[in-house]
């Protein structure tokens, strides 16, 4: 019988609960595997959960996760309309910048987890998460500031997909011309969806 993307995603799940291939796992209170649904076309990359991330066991809960809401309201896509997850599973102490060796460790989980949902569009919040994507798919990455709101279209296993860069919302926190860049992205974002629906 085939296994379906709920469950194939549960099984990693069991996984990263027990994975110790990076020092993170060590003080984390819990991994953050992702939230929403499997099924989405759209896939939402963040850096790595935060201190009420951690807490909470939920995606973008915190004042980034705030932001990240008033955007997804403005645009009318619900948090059970998308998939959220991060490069990194587990909470870094004090919010450092994901290492190298972090990012090593713990991306092949992303990149199944993309073969599981097979998202049509694919987001990515900041540099970290773009810059990896970028690697990854063969796509030159320069500077988040140059990239971000453009479309990169990539040719996957299970077909053609967009790759969104933006800023991440957490630079928005306090600066509201930061809020207006990434509420004019999202405003783009929702032009795309509707073309690719
Ligand atoms: N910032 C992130 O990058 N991810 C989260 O889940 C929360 C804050
Ligand atoms: Fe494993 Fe990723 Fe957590 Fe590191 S951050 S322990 S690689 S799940």
């Amino acid at each position: 019988m085939k296994i379906t993307a709920k469950e194939d995603m549960k099984k990693m799940e069991e996984e990263i609960k027990n994975c110790k291939k990076c020092e993170l796992w060590k003080t984390r209170n819990k991994p953050l595997v992702g939230d929403g649904s499997v099924d989405a076309d759209i896939l939402v990359i963040g850096e790595s959960p935060g201190y009420y991330e951690d807490l909470k066991n939920k995606a973008f809960v915190g004042e980034a996760g705030k932001i990240l809401d008033q955007l997804l309201n403005l645009i009318n896509l619900k948090r059970d309309e998308i998939y959220i997850t991060n490069i990194l599973k587990c909470h870094p102490p004090r919010n450092h910048n994901p290492s190298r060796h972090e990012i090593d460790s713990c991306s092949n989980y992303l990149y199944r987890q993309i073969n599981i949902i097979k998202p049509k569009i694919i987001i990515t919040l900041g540099k970290y998460a773009s810059k990896e994507l970028f690697i990854r798919f063969n796509l030159g990455f320069s500077k988040i500031s140059e990239l971000h709101g453009k479309v990169f279209e990539t040719e996957t296993d299970f077909g053609k997909v967009k790759i969104i860069p933006l800023y991440h919302p957490a630079v928005a926190c306090y600066n509201n011309v930061m809020v207006d860049v990434l509420k004019d992205d999202f405003w783009k974002l929702r032009n795309i969806i509707k073309k690719c629906d």
